[in-house]
């Protein structure tokens, strides 16, 4: 009998304090960076954002999402026993925030690891999970994505500090005889390292390097624009499905052009894209698994539904993964 992974529960958790555009443009004016609440609706679709508490970490955010995806999946802590996080801003540098949040949800001894892709962790951790469960590594996963990317934000650099926010999704993914998991495709270029990142390095006890998040928006716009469709394309040949199958996609939550633009390259009305980027900010590799909780919890996402997941970002990487919900 062929194995597969399906999802059987979703959380997520976004801190308390909530900003919007006039709160950082009033924040922002003080150090003489201008910004608008218009430029950054048109350019981005944001209107908020939530950014974590002084002492909040990823692994605090992570494990409350990961307790809503357990309730909602029906289980307890102790029935999971594979954890992958998806995470840039991890706790410390080692352990894994995975590790942390084992041990934050009570429990001990399953693998637990961190996945670091950016934008593009979640699918990728997903897929990971998915393998794992297929050839029998493990039977019932946490798959989380967390960050608290307020903390890498240059709040001089205002291309950069108005597009990103914090908070944490998780499903709980399950061995089952029906998929599930459908399709997946992943892809890196590190020569395009240098149009997001975060170059800074930990080296004698000193921080070499800026420690602070760097992107070149245009270059990043145009890539993600061109490998999303040919991403969504492969898994839908992979699975021996079309684009009239694709019940909700739900793209990394970066751009609300970049995401319509590849909704109208898949055929698909606006009305199928779940948009969250517009409360949330950029929150990556956490933005996909809120973006489904969220859709799930407001009755949109329903059994059965043929979910796109797709995420971009630095490495540059990409990938998508075509499921039934
Ligand atoms: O999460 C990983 C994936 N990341 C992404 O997908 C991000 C992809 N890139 C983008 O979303 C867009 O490129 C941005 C939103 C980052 C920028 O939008 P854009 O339409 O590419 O704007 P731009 O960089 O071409 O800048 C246009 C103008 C510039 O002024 P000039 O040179 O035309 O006078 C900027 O200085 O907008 C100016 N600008 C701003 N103005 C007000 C840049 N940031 C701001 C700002 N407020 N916050």
């Amino acid at each position: 009998m062929t194995r597969y992974s399906r999802i059987t529960g979703t959380g997520s958790h976004l801190p308390p304090r909530r900003l919007t555009n006039d709160d950082m443009v009033a924040m922002l004016a003080p150090r003489g960076v201008e910004t608008s609440d218009q430029w950054i609706i048109e350019r981005t679709g944001i209107k908020a954002r939530h950014f974590a508490a002084d002492g909040v970490f990823a692994s605090d955010m992570g494990a409350q999402a990961a307790l809503e995806a357990l309730k909602s999946a029906g289980c307890e802590a102790h029935d999971i026993d594979l954890i992958v996080v998806a995470t840039s801003t991890p706790d410390m540098v080692f352990p894994s925030t995975a590790a942390i949040i084992q041990h934050k949800l009570g429990v001990a001894g399953c693998p637990a690891f961190d996945v670091q892709a950016v934008c593009s962790g979640f699918v990728y951790a997903l897929t990971v999970a998915d393998a794992m469960i297929r050839t029998g590594s493990a039977h019932k996963a946490l798959v989380i994505g967390t960050e608290v990317f307020s903390r890498l934000l240059n709040f001089n650099d205002r291309t950069t500090c108005v597009l990103f926010g914090d908070g944490a999704g998780a499903v709980v993914l399950e061995a089952s005889e029906t998929p599930g998991i459908l399709a997946s495709d992943l892809h890196a270029d590190g020569k395009h390292a240098g149009i997001l990142c975060v170059p800074g390095h930990v080296s004698g006890g000193e921080i070499l390097g800026d420690p602070l998040l760097k992107m070149d928006g245009q270059a990043v716009f145009k890539l993600a624009v061109g490998v999303l469709e040919d991403a969504a394309r492969t898994v839908l040949a992979k699975a021996g499905r079309s684009d009239a199958d694709i019940d909700w996609l739900i793209p990394h939550q970066a751009n609300i052009r970049i995401m319509q633009g590849t909704a109208k390259k898949l055929k698909l009305p606006l009305d199928k894209l779940v948009v969250t980027v517009d409360e949330h900010g950029n929150t990556s590799a956490a933005s996909i698994p809120l973006a489904l909780d969220h859709a799930v919890r407001t009755g949109k996402i329903k059994r059965g539904d043929t979910l796109m997941l797709e995420g971009v970002g630095g490495g540059f990487t990409w990938g998508a993964v075509l499921l039934d919900f």
